[in-house]
């Protein structure tokens, strides 16, 4: 067995969890304990682990119920689609007979996916597979100092080889279990306990001060943000006004001397104001400024000169019509 797989698998002789469902290698009670926990922390998973064996001690006994006495059962702990997945698996799984016991046969039940297969097969079938979540992606990041962002497809691949890779043969229950409480006692998020750790002198990220900077996570796409300066110039009652061509959301709107992430620059020209306007994916940070000349500035191609009287005939984006408030 490799030298990381023995530690965890050491480490959970010692310092694992003594979960109910633990104890016991039925699949019934495992597959249980497995789909509550998809989103439920541990405490009060717990509690309904034990409310449904009590009730439903059986496979047989979950699928003779009725799926609104499951949905009862199920109430407080959120997430419906799982108790309809449940009573809609347990009738899979006593329609064929017994429980699957290969990974793809526990995989095609209702509301087992990856992870949930991994573990049902390992814990109670000795299946060679190992589960990928965020505990074994964080652990895993910080001992082998891989800064591959999590949450990506590709970050799901190369975990999970790796996990697979150093899955001790036969005793993936134990190796599974162990980085799953790793994660969660020893190495945590926010305050790994590297101090008292069993990995501390193999691992990467403590010996790179990366504890906090490992896993890497894929960075929220930033809301864009673009600037915008637009300048309502004045001239003898008139103000040029150009027509949105194509390609954005103000297409063939008119509007005026306008320039994106640059300051114009006319001598005389006055700020009036500075709005953020809110679209769906971006914010427009604009700058509005007001130029009165008695001459007619050169402008690129495009504008038409209009009376001011006449703007109400033209269609326009809304940041101009703020300008307009502005004036
Ligand atoms: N989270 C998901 N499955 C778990 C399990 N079997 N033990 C502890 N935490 C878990
Ligand atoms: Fe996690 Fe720290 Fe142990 Fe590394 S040394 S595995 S960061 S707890």
């Amino acid at each position: 067995m490799n030298a990381f797989a023995h530690t965890i698998c050491q480490w959970y002789a010692a310092y694992g969890r003594g979960l109910p469902w633990r104890h016991t290698r039925d699949p019934y009670a495992v597959w249980l304990s497995e789909i509550i926990l998809q989103q439920t922390r541990i405490a009060q998973g717990t509690a309904y682990w034990h409310r449904f064996m009590d009730r439903f001690p059986t496979v047989d006994a979950l699928a003779a119920a009725t799926e609104d006495e499951v949905l009862r059962l199920w109430e407080g702990l959120g997430y419906y689609s799982r108790a309809r997945n449940l009573h809609a698996a347990a009738r899979q799984i006593v329609a064929g007979g017994a429980f699957p016991d290969t990974l793809e046969g526990i995989r095609s039940l209702k509301g087992v996916g990856d992870y949930t297969a991994a573990a049902i097969g390992s814990i109670c079938f000795g299946v060679d597979a190992a589960v990928v979540d965020g505990n074994v992606y964080r652990v895993l990041s910080r001992h082998f100092g891989i800064a591959t962002p999590v949450g990506t497809s590709a970050a799901k691949r190369e975990f999970t080889a790796l996990a697979e890779s150093l899955l001790p043969k036969g005793e993936a229950a134990a190796f599974n279990q162990g980085m799953m409480d790793f994660g969660a006692l020893q190495c945590t998020p926010l305050s790994p306990a590297c101090m008292d750790c069993p990995l501390q002198g193999s691992c990467n990220a403590f010996a790179t001060g990366r504890t906090t900077l490992l896993p890497v996570k894929k960075t929220a796409a930033k809301p864009l943000e673009r600037r915008l300066s637009y300048v309502y110039i004045r001239c003898q009652g008139e103000t040029p006004i150009r027509r949105r061509g194509e390609g954005d959301i103000w297409q063939g709107l008119w509007e005026p001397y306008v320039l994106e992430e640059e300051t114009p620059a006319f001598p005389g020209m006055r700020p009036l104001k500075s709005v953020r306007h809110q679209l769906t994916h971006r914010t427009l940070l604009a700058d509005f400024y007001l130029l009165e000349t008695p001459e007619r500035p050169q402008l690129p191609e495009g504008y038409r000169w209009i009376k001011e009287t006449e703007l109400d005939h033209y269609a326009k984006p809304r940041l101009f019509e703020l300008l307009l408030e502005a004036l």
